[in-house]
């Protein structure tokens, strides 16, 4: 018996499907440029109409995208990109990449995902296939996603098909991408779980299926999840090693010399990101429904996101020591984004950071190569630019402290002109000369 979702297998194999992303951030647009560039036609949607705006004039806005990449496309007609949804009729595959924060009370926001499908829904024709790729508790699909869009009238798994299909984005990461990841594919039906394996064969090095949408939704909070634990574990270590006298560093660059059965993970000032300091608490509101408390991931919370107030009461001892104290210091901060090398600054540890850090009265001044600007975010409000990091500017500080290590940053020349570098990154471990002036937290 053929079906109308004959008709999308076959555009899907012909690479003749047109492909739309609805979400064009650090996880839409890469995917959007790998499928163009594997030959299909690209229709990228946004409500933040800036982003369509840029693209149409073959700019990126992500720092590991050249812009080169985007022209190439949108000039060859493979890219294109809009705010207009009416336009997602023109789509055989719609690619859902939307944010999946945390409310003010630290449960899950699904707004953009609902909104996205109440969205796609009236505008459902029969033979497309939706693909949610944003990462969610297990149950989502078929729960939230699944309703709202058979409201339109189309049954998943007959006239439409429903994938949920997980990213490994690794922002930054030079050696991992889309094209060298495996990617775990699911669908509603048996149908819909072999049309999201289609729409992904062709992009990636080598899809994953498993049985159900929820497998592949626990299996991306289990990622998480493994790395937001294993990152408090370290971070617990650091504070019981530091007051040892024993660099944790050290510790863990021995113990990684074992081959087999240990995977390093290094502590730091705090999680930052979309992914590791939220999802895990999808994964706890959802258990609740369920009678069961996580309790790892509530643990691992409750220490990861003690770390900025660590590393500033390490900051406030070594300055102590130097008979010195943090009320009227001048601290400069190396480093805002979340992790090192790209300007995310969404959740990062540094913007809590320097709060605590401007509440206590230090004056604060940052440096970081890929944040030009510091203004409002989430959860705070700054008005700081970057201060060029500069012989002078390191001389004026009392302290230089270290929370994101970007590697375009000379840290040898960092402990060369402060007076006092607390590390958080272990980023001097190469600096040989001023090791009395460096204190790691
Ligand atoms: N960033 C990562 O490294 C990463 C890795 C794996 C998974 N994820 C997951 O992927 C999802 C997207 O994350 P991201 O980092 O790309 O977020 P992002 O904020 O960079 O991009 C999301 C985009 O969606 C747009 N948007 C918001 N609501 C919309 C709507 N209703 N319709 C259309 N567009 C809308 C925003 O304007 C934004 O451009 C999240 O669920 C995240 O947890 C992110």
């Amino acid at each position: 018996m053929t079906t109308v979702l004959d008709g999308l297998r076959s555009r899907l194999r012909e690479r003749s499907a047109v492909i739309g992303v609805i979400g064009l951030g650090y996880v839409g647009l890469p995917q959007a440029l790998s499928f163009a560039e594997a030959g299909y036609r690209v229709l990228g949607f946004d409500i933040d109409a800036a982003k369509p705006e840029a693209l149409r004039a073959g700019r990126s806005y992500l720092l590991d995208i050249p812009s080169s990449r985007v022209s190439a496309l949108v000039s060859t007609d493979r890219l294109a990109a809009t705010s207009d949804f009416d336009r997602l009729g023109e789509c055989d595959a719609l690619i859902v990449c939307v944010p999946t924060p945390l409310t003010e009370y630290g449960e899950p926001d699904l707004s953009a995902v609902s909104g996205t499908a109440s969205t796609i829904a009236p505008r459902l024709r029969r033979g497309q296939l939706i693909v949610l790729v944003s990462t969610t508790y297990p149950g989502t699909t078929e729960e939230l996603v699944r309703p709202i869009l058979e409201g339109g009238g189309l049954a998943v798994g007959t006239d439409i098909a429903l994938g949920y299909s997980p990213e490994r984005e690794d922002p930054g990461n030079p050696r991992f991408a889309l094209e060298n990841t495996p990617k775990l594919v699911s669908g509603c039906t048996d149908a819909c779980r072999e049309l999201t394996a289609l729409l992904y064969e062709p992009v990636v090095a080598k899809v994953v299926p498993v049985s159900t949408t929820r497998v592949a939704e626990a299996s991306k909070l289990l990622e998480n999840i493994y790395r937001a634990v294993n990152i408090a574990l370290v971070n617990e270590l650091k504070m019981c090693f530091d007051r040892m006298g024993i660099d944790v560093w050290e510790v863990i660059g021995a113990a990684g010399t074992k081959p087999f059965g240990f995977t390093p993970f290094y502590p730091g000032p705090g999680l930052g990101g979309h992914c590791i300091p939220i999802d895990p608490f999808y994964l706890t509101w959802k258990a609740r429904a369920f009678d069961f408390h996580t309790r790892f991931i509530e643990l691992a919370g409750e220490v990861n996101t003690a770390m900025p107030d660590y590393v500033v009461t390490r900051l406030h001892e070594a300055l102590d020591v130097r008979g010195s104290t943090l009320h009227g210091a001048r601290i400069f901060v190396l480093g805002v984004a979340y992790k090192r090398d790209t300007s995310d600054i969404r959740e990062s540890p540094a913007l809590r950071v320097l709060s605590i850090l401007a509440r206590r009265g230090a004056v604060i001044t940052y440096h970081d190569p890929h944040v030009p600007r510091l203004g409002r975010s989430r959860h705070y409000q700054f008005d700081l630019e970057s201060t060029p990091l500069t012989p002078e500017s390191l001389r004026r500080a009392d302290a230089v402290l270290i929370v994101t290590d970007h590697s375009s940053v000379d840290y040898q020349s960092v402990v060369q002109h402060a007076a006092l570098v607390v590390d958080t990154r272990n980023a001097t471990r190469d600096v040989r000369d001023g090791r009395e002036k460096v204190v790691k937290a």
